[in-house]
């Protein structure tokens, strides 16, 4: 495998990534859009990086924070839910810390909440005081029920969570919910949320000090490279002179468009690149401040 010397420096960079689940896919699928490319093992735990001397460690999510944090990997690709858990963690038990967030990815938006029963007439935060809270992310939670001055009892559970109030285990829990289904199934909703999370780019807190510096620098830029163009729409509409500053409002994540008079006249046809996605509702929001002829164009590639 590689060649690691003791005091820990080496010449590949080695990025671990979720061996299966909601994170899997999409992480391996964003690497190869920057251009990496390996040569699959037997095992299939480890894979030896082709393209560049960039190789994966195919790992439980969990497991992630803590091999960058003993330099068993260099980066990872893991929620921000797992990375920001086990950083709470670390500081309560009186560590340092080892691993921050690099950069958001963009893909595995989901939210950590509070769910309680169906039948329960939530009124609010207050209602928390004394009820037991299940949940596999109890740093998180008693920082936020800190934050809210509450004191409720955490449950802690390694799995299935949702199924604490009904096995009496729990009053209500505090879960990741990405589509709801989970929740649905087990006749409990969402009510108060405590970490909006989504993929991220993980990496130790210090900077690299031998080729892993370059390597980690090269594909930050890619990324954000494939990135700008995953998110990169083209917008185009018309519209008059008079209302194109208010149009411009609407488009805060987008450059400056390019406007040319349609035959000399005081309509203008505009194009805009967005940076974030153009939903049905922006689109709505810009015909009703008076542009027409809107239309979302995807990128295909960009040279600046
Ligand atoms: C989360 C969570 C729920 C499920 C919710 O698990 O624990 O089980 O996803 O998703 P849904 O709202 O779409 O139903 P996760 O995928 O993070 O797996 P893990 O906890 O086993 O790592
Ligand atoms: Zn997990």
């Amino acid at each position: 495998m590689n060649r690691t010397s003791n005091n820990g420096t080496r010449e590949r960079l080695r990025i671990a990534i979720q061996k299966s689940g909601r994170l899997s896919e999409p992480a391996r699928a964003l690497l190869s859009a920057c251009g990496l490319a390996w040569r699959e093992s037997r095992d299939r735990l480890f894979c030896y990086g082709e393209s560049l001397p960039v190789d994966l460690l195919l790992v439980r999510d969990d497991d992630i924070p803590g091999l960058i944090a003993d330099a068993v990997c260099d980066l990872g690709i893991v929620g921000r839910n797992v990375l920001q858990e086990q950083a709470g963690e670390r500081i309560a038990a009186g560590k340092e810390q080892a691993f921050r967030e690099w950069r958001a990815l963009g893909f595995g938006a989901c939210r950590l909440m509070l769910a309680v029963p169906e039948t329960w007439q939530w009124q609010g935060a207050a209602e928390l005081a004394g009820k037991r809270i299940a949940t596999s992310y109890p740093a998180l939670l008693a920082d936020w029920l800190r934050a809210q001055d509450i004191a409720a009892e955490i449950v802690q559970l390694s799995g299935s969570v949702e199924i604490a109030p009904r096995l009496g285990q729990a009053d209500l829990i505090c879960d990741l919910v990405s589509s709801g289904a989970t929740l649905a199934a087990n006749q409990l909703k969402p009510v108060e949320m405590v970490l909006q999370s989504e993929a991220v780019l993980a990496g130790p807190v210090a900077v690299f000090d031998d080729v892993r510096a370059e390597l980690a620098d090269l594909l930050l830029r890619r990324l954000e490279g494939v990135l700008k163009i995953r998110e990169g729409k083209l917008l185009l509409f018309q519209a008059s002179r008079e209302i194109v500053p208010s149009l411009i409002d609407l488009l805060p994540d987008a450059d400056p468009p390019i406007m040319t008079s349609i035959d000399g006249s005081d309509r203008l046809a505009l194009q805009a690149l967005c940076h974030s996605a153009v939903t049905w509702q922006r689109l709505e929001d810009l015909k009703r401040a008076g542009a027409a002829g809107l239309m979302v164009v995807p990128v295909e590639r960009m040279l600046a």
